[in-house]
């Protein structure tokens, strides 16, 4: 039995695809190890969203064959979003330690193709960057194996075109599941034993099949018997109808969290990057989310430097989060990426001192207001699904996530991995919060 070590660079899309690779690879013999060094084939599922995972995995690449103890010949695989990428210096350089290539629609094909893995030079390469139109892998049933908390793709691609992202050309056009699909994949996770789904997708609530909408999915999902949880990530802010607003505030199995990416504050570089709202109609947005759900818990992506981006214009998107107040923010230097629009249109103009300024100002920032935003839980009673041994301080200590998706840590007890308990917070920085146990729910 060949063995094939699996490594995943990216979004939590790639982890799940990662899954998927496993489940394919697992049903035609191959055997999936956690040893690097024992196994036959080395694949590894790369993302192409900024510059700097580009450049690991191109120097995981060259240390791979290295790194082998005993000298052994290792099959090199890459999957996932640099794959068209990688075709393309593989056929300008056929001396690449690389013996097959699979984008994100392909793998369905991968055993065939490492089956044909033969030679040296690109003529003898496999390649298979076809991007599908209509591949969801509906009929593949990912390898999970978290326990607590299962992923669902219920929708692939993205139809977008932000003039930043790289992914409409790493993974396609938009395309959804069926409804009955994926609630039959929520049976089959809650018959495991799994208590919280997270619906994901590059755009998630841009759902749409046959007439039935995110709305309707969220609604039919949580009819399941034992998912008392449903998250989903990555919405887009043009894609919040009242409707769907309504089912996210009124249905109790949906946890109280919006991750709403924000990206700029400032009306003309948001028009720049294509995003087709601008900061009143984010801030109306937002005002309508906390009225409908007051303890919602928002987190956001923000790019700063994008392409002309002046300081005034960066104070924009400062003076937007500072009033939003959102729990959590992942901020990220604008990153040019082949083929986009803004590549082909806007130098990349701000000069790095200037991104790594802002970027350590708005991050300074969002601490201060996670901070403070926790403290404001002190005291609070918080419902939490322990998920794992809390890494950090110690194997005493268990971590689980509340409704808003914040980390909680408290004593280990007698308590378990999936319970879901009560935990009074007495304890708060600006990342997790502390607490004890009060009580045990009957879930
Ligand atoms: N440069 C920097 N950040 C980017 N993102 C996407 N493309 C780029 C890029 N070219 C960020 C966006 C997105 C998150 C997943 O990654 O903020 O929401
Ligand atoms: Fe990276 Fe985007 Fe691909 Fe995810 S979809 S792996 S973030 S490029």
């Amino acid at each position: 039995m060949k063995k094939v070590f699996l490594e995943t660079y990216g979004c939590q899309m790639n982890v799940y695809d990662s899954d998927i690779v496993k489940s394919v690879l697992g049903k035609s013999g191959y055997e999936i190890t956690d040893s690097e060094n024992e196994a036959d084939i080395v694949l590894l599922n790369t993302c192409s969203v900024r510059e700097n995972a580009n450049r690991k995995v191109y120097n995981r690449i060259h240390n791979i064959q290295q790194g082998r103890t005993d000298g052994s010949k290792v099959t090199i695989g890459i999957l996932g979003c640099m794959a068209t990428n990688f075709r393309k210096q593989l056929l300008e350089n056929p001396n690449l330690p690389i013996d097959f290539i699979a984008g994100p629609d392909s793998y369905k094909r991968l055993p065939q193709l490492i089956g044909e893995v033969n030679g040296n030079g690109a003529e003898s390469k496999n390649f298979d960057v076809t991007l599908s139109e209509f591949e969801t892998y509906s009929d593949v049933y990912p390898s999970q194996s978290d326990g607590v908390n299962a992923w669902i793709a219920v929708m692939r691609g993205c139809d977008n075109f932000c003039t930043f992202c790289v992914v409409p050309y790493t993974r396609g056009r938009e395309r959804s599941r069926s409804p009955e699909n994926v609630v039959e994949e929520v049976r089959r996770l809650s018959d495991l034993g799994y208590r919280q789904v997270t619906l994901l997708g590059q755009n998630v609530n841009s759902y749409h099949y046959e007439g039935y909408d995110f709305a309707y999915l969220l609604d039919k999902v949580s009819e399941v018997e034992g998912i008392e949880r449903i998250r989903f990530t990555s919405p887009h802010p043009k894609d919040f109808p009242k409707l769907l607003l309504k089912v996210i505030a009124e249905n109790p199995k949906v946890c109280k969290q919006i991750h709403l990416p924000l990206q700029s504050g400032n009306d003309r570089i948001l028009e720049m990057m294509n995003r087709t709202y601008t900061q009143k109609e984010f801030l109306d947005l937002v005002a309508e989310i906390r009225t409908l759900c007051p303890n919602i818990a928002l987190s956001t992506d923000i790019i700063i430097g994008f392409p002309t981006e002046s300081n005034e214009e960066f104070e924009d998107t400062v003076a937007v989060m500072e009033k939003v107040g959102f729990d959590s923010a992942f901020i990220f230097k604008y990153s040019e990426r082949p083929q986009t629009i803004a590549k082909r249109q806007f130098p990349d103009d701000v000069p790095n001192e200037i991104k790594t300024e802002r970027i350590v100002k708005l991050n300074d920032l969002q601490k201060r207001i996670s901070y403070w935003k926790n403290l404001a839980h002190m005291g609070e009673i918080h419902e939490v699904l322990v998920e794992q041994e809390s890494t950090k301080k110690s194997v005493d200590e268990y971590q689980g996530r509340n409704d808003g998706n914040k980390l909680v840590i408290f004593a280990k007890g007698e308590y378990h991995k999936g319970q879901f308990l009560k935990v009074r917070i007495r304890e708060a920085t600006p990342n997790v919060l502390r607490g004890e146990v009060v009580d045990v729910l009957q879930k």
